[in-house]
């Protein structure tokens, strides 16, 4: 079974298969994992995003959705682009969350990809609370590699203690 692993650090130096990015819908770079991965992984990530842009993805990529494109210089081979849903009190976007994860596992395998590092997607910037949003990736996480065999593992990469521990409880909940 494939295992499910936490870490406190930066994505940008997680030595894996795919490392996944929280992206924006532009594909065009921004702050946090977005703007540490681009930063770090120089303009060969941006070219790959735009080549995306100039064709398949000419609206940009939707909620839910994930695209790859080269690492450029992260020790990774790939990065998997996602667009998480930002928080909202009024309408339940959960499953948007659970989309992410899911379509970015199956398209790192679809890389042949084996070793996968998310981020803590959408509790950033997009303001969801990483209580909730622990509870919803690994959920995802552990339902989705029952079906895809190809992934090995996942490692989470939260950039501060909170956050790991956090994610530790729910993940002490999971019955896998
Ligand atoms: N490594 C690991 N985690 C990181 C790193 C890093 N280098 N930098 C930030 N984080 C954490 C943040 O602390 C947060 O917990 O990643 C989580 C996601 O935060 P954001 O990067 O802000 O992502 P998100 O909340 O999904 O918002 C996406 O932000 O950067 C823009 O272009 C991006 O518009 C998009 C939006």
């Amino acid at each position: 079974m494939a295992q499910i692993e936490l870490v406190v650090g930066d994505i940008t130096a997680q030595d894996v298969d795919v490392v996944v990015n929280a992206a924006n819908s532009s594909l065009l770079g921004g702050g946090g994992v977005d703007g540490a991965i681009h930063r770090k992984g120089g303009p060969e990530i941006l070219a790959d995003c735009r080549k995306l842009r100039a064709g398949h993805y000419g609206r940009g990529l939707k909620t839910g959705q994930a695209v790859a494109t080269t690492a450029g210089r992260l020790p990774a081979n790939w990065v998997v682009h996602t667009v998480g849903p930002v928080w909202s009190a009024e309408e339940d976007r959960s499953a948007l969350l659970a989309d992410c994860h899911r379509t970015s596992l199956r398209v790192a395998a679809d890389l042949g990809a084996r070793t996968v590092a998310f981020p803590a997607i959408s509790t950033g910037i997009y303001r969801w609370p990483v209580e909730s949003a622990a509870k919803i990736a690994l959920a995802a996480v552990a339902e989705t590699l029952d079906g895809t065999p190809g992934i090995t593992s996942v490692r989470f990469v939260l950039f501060d203690k909170r956050a790991h521990d956090v994610f530790a409880e729910a993940a002490s909940l999971l019955d896998r």
